[in-house]
């Protein structure tokens, strides 16, 4: 089992480094490699992605990725942004599938800023098409507008587009996660503006006459915004695009109080998988040994159950993040009066004495 590790930037490498102890002590043997990526890597190669990290991850089972970003790098010219790493590694890798839970655990439900009772017990997976949409699409650039409102003004263009093999299994991948769940898709478009989303819609429909178990409902972008906020236990699997699961993965994450708390995995056709928090690299807080690295804990906790078979493990990690959160234990994001307010160092380290 070969493990690249690409801490990044921020609070990337304080929290990664706790996750690492965790995975350390569980008595598995993983051969784990550690390289740069984003800024880190810019600094010292002049790329966010430099081919060596490339190769290391495409030659490893599974990505153990801190974050990327730091505002003294927005001013680059885009190909050479941190932002562009990841990017890379999902296109690369071809990681189309992003699988963002959003759970509200037992302990945090005041840590929300919704009313308890509208997120107790809340527990939805999102569901992101990763490699298409808007973000891939080409062409894209800059010109001169020939049409439109202001001729030979300058313009900017992007490209949405979804091809239907992409969407078709995206769409299977939504229906077997539901299957082992709730047993119910909300397919998010804008199916009443876009053709790509039309036939997104279509598609989905379609797919989801070969999954008679699972409800499939479809919703506009705007509504599943609003409906997120105003009834967010409708959702079981939300499936959507890559523009719409970007924006509204966030909002998912933060109904639970903590983005702190949330691990994601992008995983390829072949299980290969990159996993990181759902949070960014917080630079405001970098190197203050105060950052949350829950979401990291647990994201090497979805790694070893996607990507390298190790369910057992896997559990054993959540079990311990219950337990320390039972224990009172919290990082400055999620304390609240009557808790322990504890640092990255200290809560990583009890996570691997909850391991028992
Ligand atoms: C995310 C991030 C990225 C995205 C950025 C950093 C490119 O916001 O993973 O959600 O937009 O996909
Ligand atoms: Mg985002």
């Amino acid at each position: 089992m070969k493990i690249a590790v690409l801490p990044g930037d921020g609070i990337g490498t304080e929290i990664v480094a706790e996750a690492v102890k965790v995975l350390n002590v569980l008595g598995l043997k993983f051969e784990m490699e550690t390289a740069l990526v984003g800024g880190a890597a810019y600094e010292a190669h002049g790329h966010p992605l430099p081919e060596a990290t490339l190769k290391l991850a495409q030659a490893s089972d599974a990505i153990l990725f801190g974050a990327v970003g730091d505002w003294k790098y927005d001013k680059l010219e885009r190909a050479l942004r941190p932002e562009q790493a990841i990017l890379g590694l999902r296109k690369n890798l071809g990681l189309f599938a992003n699988f963002r839970p959003a759970i509200c655990y037992e302990q945090l439900v005041d840590a929300s800023s919704l009313k308890p009772e509208l997120i107790a017990g809340l527990d939805i997976l999102i569901i992101r098409e990763l490699t298409g949409d808007i973000y891939f699409g080409q062409p894209r650039g800059r010109r001169v507008a020939t049409d439109g409102h202001f001729p030979g003004a300058e313009e900017a263009f992007d490209t949405m587009r979804y091809s239907r093999p992409e969407i078709e299994r995206i769409a299977h991948v939504a229906f077997q996660a539901a299957r082992k769940r709730g047993k119910h898709v909300t397919s998010v478009d804008k199916a009443n503006v876009l053709e790509t989303f039309q036939l997104w819609k279509d598609v989905l429909t379609e797919i989801g006459a070969q999954y008679p178990d699972v409800t499939l409902d479809h919703m506009y972008v705007d509504n599943a915004a609003m409906q997120l906020v105003k009834k967010p236990k409708f959702f079981d699997v939300v499936v959507t695009g890559n523009m719409f699961g970007d924006i509204l993965s966030d909002e998912a994450a933060m109904l639970t109080g903590s983005i702190g708390m949330l691990p994601s995995a992008s995983l390829n056709a072949k299980n290969q998988g990159l996993y990181e928090p759902s949070h960014g690299s917080a630079p405001d807080i970098a190197g203050k040994g105060v950052a949350n690295p829950l979401a990291t804990i647990l994201s090497a906790a979805m790694m070893l159950r996607f990507s390298l078979n190790q369910a057992e493990a896997a559990d054993r990690i959540e079990v311990a993040v219950k337990k320390v959160l039972a224990q009172g234990l919290r990082t400055p994001d999620i304390y609240s009066e009557g808790t322990t307010k504890v640092g990255t160092r200290e809560m990583g380290e009890a996570v691997v004495k909850a391991l028992g």
